[in-house]
């Protein structure tokens, strides 16, 4: 899947494409939105349709996987890609959308509305998380 040629540079450094694959990547409900600039795809990230215990919502998705290449980075495609993404769950009647931030992109998220949910815990070899959500409707 060609997700994982930015998924694999920005999230997993160095370590092996399986790597890369997410649990619930080829399901029907996933969404996998992208950036393309001349013909190269350099931003992607993917909705899942999955429940946190933490969020009070019948309609929730997961956001994960949220990278855009390095030398693209800072210049707004981030935050065009959740916006176009957003929508399309929205008109999905989509409640909530939640995702396990990297503390790196917790000013990114805050900006675009996200409230951090809990306390923040750790994952293995990659770091500090928070659990953060945005109500939709
Ligand atoms: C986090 C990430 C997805 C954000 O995407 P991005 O395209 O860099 O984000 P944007 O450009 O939309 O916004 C990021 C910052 O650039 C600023 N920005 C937006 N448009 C800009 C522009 N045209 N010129 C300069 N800066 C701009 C924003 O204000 C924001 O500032 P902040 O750092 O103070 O919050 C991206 O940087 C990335 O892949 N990082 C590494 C992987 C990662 O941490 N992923 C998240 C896992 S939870």
């Amino acid at each position: 899947m060609s997700v994982y040629k930015v998924r694999q540079p920005v999230l997993r450094g160095g370590k092996p494409i399986e790597s890369c694959v997410f649990e619930g990547d080829d399901l029907e409900t996933t969404i996998h939105v992208g950036v393309f600039v001349a013909g190269e795809l350099v931003a992607v990230s993917s909705f899942l349709k999955n429940k946190h215990d933490k969020v009070l919502s019948e309609c929730q998705y997961q956001l994960r996987g949220m990278a855009v290449l390095e030398s693209f980075q800072n210049k707004g495609l981030g935050s065009i890609m959740l916006n176009y993404g957003e929508q399309l769950l929205k008109n999905k009647l989509t409640g909530v959308i939640w995702c396990n931030a990297r503390e790196v992109a917790l000013n990114f998220y805050k900006k675009q509305g996200y409230t951090i949910v809990g306390e923040p815990f750790n994952i293995k070899n990659i770091g500090l998380h928070y659990t953060m959500k945005k109500k939709l409707t």
